[in-house]
């Protein structure tokens, strides 16, 4: 059953009222610039409805994993400016998440204006979910917004341990779409709906991949995970990446598509290099049955790219996460355009996830043939692998 979220609708009046809107500004950035600025374009929805209704916004996120420290590397002051621009209004910036430095930020906002918080994380409270931290936090606001999706999977301060503290709560509108749409995967999909899962590990997504078989049709998988698939199916994988502890549990996924019927597409041919780390690259094409001793497979081949297309092309639904190949490491990154292209062009409901999927996506130029890209890379995988996300179940109505 969709979860009932509680909503902006169901807030009191926020006229001139302090909000905590916990927000997931976890973006890339290079020498101190935004490179990436999809997830602060996605929050702007909530940011405005309540800078509309004249809430004082402050805003919480993470940045990184500084593990309790104050690292000048991992601030959010960058992210401030490239708010600011989105919004074209000022944001105020706060040196800390709590004490005087938050509380002197919220009370100079004007009712609508809108600051951030400094890193949650420069606080060992907020990943331990800590009480004291959780109170040091809820004195700043009586109302909490959550509209961080791809933090939803964290059980911490500011996304399950906060909405529980305050006298109000509720989603924003990201996270009402995020959790419509992915839940609307598990609940009943139009069908065909094909699964694309990739990546370096299987052990990663095992979870998902299990989950998933039992509701898909199709199953296509690239990139390191197919290794362990192809391991499991006795082909010999060279030096590829291959997950020996996970051969058995690869073997029994494989076994289950067979009973439901999935139809499942593995690469046929692979992008193979002796030596990932020379550059350029050297690398050759082979099938997946005459990989060499000494060689990795880094990349579906073009064999491959045109089954992915062909099986995509009669599918009504399909969610994919994880590319390809070597996405970082050009050209082991064409595999995974190449599937993107297919995705966008499928004409089916897509719905993707991932940094390095989006990504793709974008470089396709298919971004905007996508029906729905989410903000949560692991978050959209742990909902999709059936497990509860605190930070959605913090929300949910009757909590
Ligand atoms: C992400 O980018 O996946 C989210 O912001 C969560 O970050 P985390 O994996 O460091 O918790």
């Amino acid at each position: 059953m969709t979860t009932r979220l509680r909503t902006l609708d169901d807030l009191p009046s926020l006229s001139d009222q302090a909000v905590l809107v916990r927000v997931d500004f976890n973006v890339p950035m290079q020498g101190g610039t935004v490179t990436d600025r999809t997830r602060i374009i996605e929050a702007l929805p909530t940011l405005r409805e309540l800078s509309e209704k004249g809430a004082r916004l402050a805003l919480a996120s993470h940045r990184g994993r500084p593990k309790g420290e104050r690292r000048p590397d991992f601030s959010l002051a960058p992210v401030a400016g490239a708010l600011a621009d989105e919004l074209g209004t000022s944001v105020a910036f706060a040196e800390d998440c709590i004490g005087d430095p938050a509380r002197q930020m919220i009370d100079g906002l004007e009712p609508g204006g809108v600051g951030l918080l400094e890193n949650v994380r420069f606080h060992a409270g907020e990943q331990a979910n800590d009480a004291d931290f959780v109170n040091e936090l809820a004195k700043l606001a009586d109302i909490f917004v959550g509209d961080a999706f791809g933090t939803a999977h964290r059980a911490h301060a500011t996304t399950a341990g906060l909405p529980q503290r305050v006298a109000h709560s509720a989603a924003g509108r990201l996270m009402e779409r995020e959790i419509e749409t992915l839940e609307g995967l598990l609940e009943g999909p139009k069908t065909p709906y094909a699964g694309i899962l990739g990546g370096a590990k299987i052990s990663g997504k095992i979870d998902t991949l299990s989950n998933l078989v039992e509701i898909i049709d199709v199953l296509l998988v690239g990139g390191g995970m197919a290794n362990t698939l192809l391991s499991a199916a006795g082909y010999e994988m060279g030096r590829s990446l291959v997950e020996d502890d996970k051969i058995e549990l690869a073997s029994r996924v494989l076994e289950r598509c067979k009973q439901r019927g999935v139809s499942v597409h593995l690469p046929t041919d692979v992008v193979v290099t002796p030596d990932l780390g020379s550059d350029p690259p050297e690398s050759s094409v082979c099938l997946v049955s005459e990989i060499p001793r000494d060689a990795a497979a880094v990349d579906i081949g073009p064999k491959t790219q045109t089954e992915f297309r062909q099986a995509l092309q009669s599918v009504e639904t399909v969610f994919w996460n994880g590319p390809m190949g070597v996405f970082e490491k050009p050209p082991f990154d064409e595999g995974s355009r190449a599937v993107a292209s297919a995705v966008g062009h499928a004409g089916a409901f897509s719905v993707i996830g991932g940094g390095e999927t989006v990504a793709a996506a974008n470089q396709a130029g298919v971004l905007s043939e996508i029906s729905h890209v989410s903000t949560g890379g692991g978050a959209s995988l742990a909902l999709l692998a059936g497990k509860p996300l605190p930070g959605v179940e913090a929300l949910a109505e009757g909590d």
